[in-house]
């Protein structure tokens, strides 16, 4: 009888080709993973971004040729200017809170263990959970682009920048 159970319970995903699998999958332990992979390749990022706050805070007044190399427009002279020292502070902040902790805690984790822990075949609407993390690389690139100070997507930058950095919302478009 259990074990009749068991088996109307077990979901049979049936994969059809490495996009369906991986990358456009409907079930929640692989959602889970992407949104665990995805949470500690953002972690990295504002980790870089954290280090570099670090190096002016270290070294205050100290230039570094090499960080004007690595970023002409936002380094000149070897210091990081004021703009890109403030956009770094706050995208640090913003990935780590929403797309490393709150990613990998409710994106992550709870796709992954949530059906496992309350018995449920998957997610209620797995599409819609497919969905949702299809979404994710727009989602984390439109903020991305307020560090870069002088790309094609300034009008993007610009409208995002201004709405999370006060010290860019003060400024002339
Ligand atoms: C889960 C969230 C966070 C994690 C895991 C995290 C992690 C880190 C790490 C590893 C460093 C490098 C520390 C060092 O240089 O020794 C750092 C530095 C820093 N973080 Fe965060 N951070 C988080 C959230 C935030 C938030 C919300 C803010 C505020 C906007 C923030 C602002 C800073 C600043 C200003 C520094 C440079 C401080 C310094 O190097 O002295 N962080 N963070």
């Amino acid at each position: 009888m259990a074990h009749e159970v068991h088996a109307h319970m077990e979901v049979h995903h049936e994969p059809k080709s490495f996009w369906t699998k991986y990358i456009f999958s409907q079930d929640a332990k692989i959602i889970g993973i992407q949104y665990l992979i995805t949470a500690f390749v953002m972690g990295f990022i504002a980790l870089v971004l954290s280090w570099l706050m670090r190096l002016q805070l270290g070294f205050p007044g100290k230039t570094f040729l090499w960080l004007e190399k690595l970023l002409p427009n936002a380094a000149q002279g070897g210091v990081l200017n004021q703009d890109f020292y403030l956009a770094a502070v706050t995208m640090h902040g913003t990935i780590m809170i929403f797309f490393f902790i709150t990613a990998a805690g409710t994106g992550g984790f709870a796709n992954y263990l949530i059906p496992l822990q309350i018995g449920a075949r998957d997610m209620a609407f797995p599409f819609v959970n497919m969905l949702s993390y299809s979404g994710t690389f727009s989602r984390r690139f439109v903020p991305l682009c307020s560090l870069r100070p002088s790309s094609c997507l300034a009008v993007l930058r610009g409208a995002v920048g201004r709405c999370i950095r006060p010290s860019a919302a003060r400024r002339k478009p």
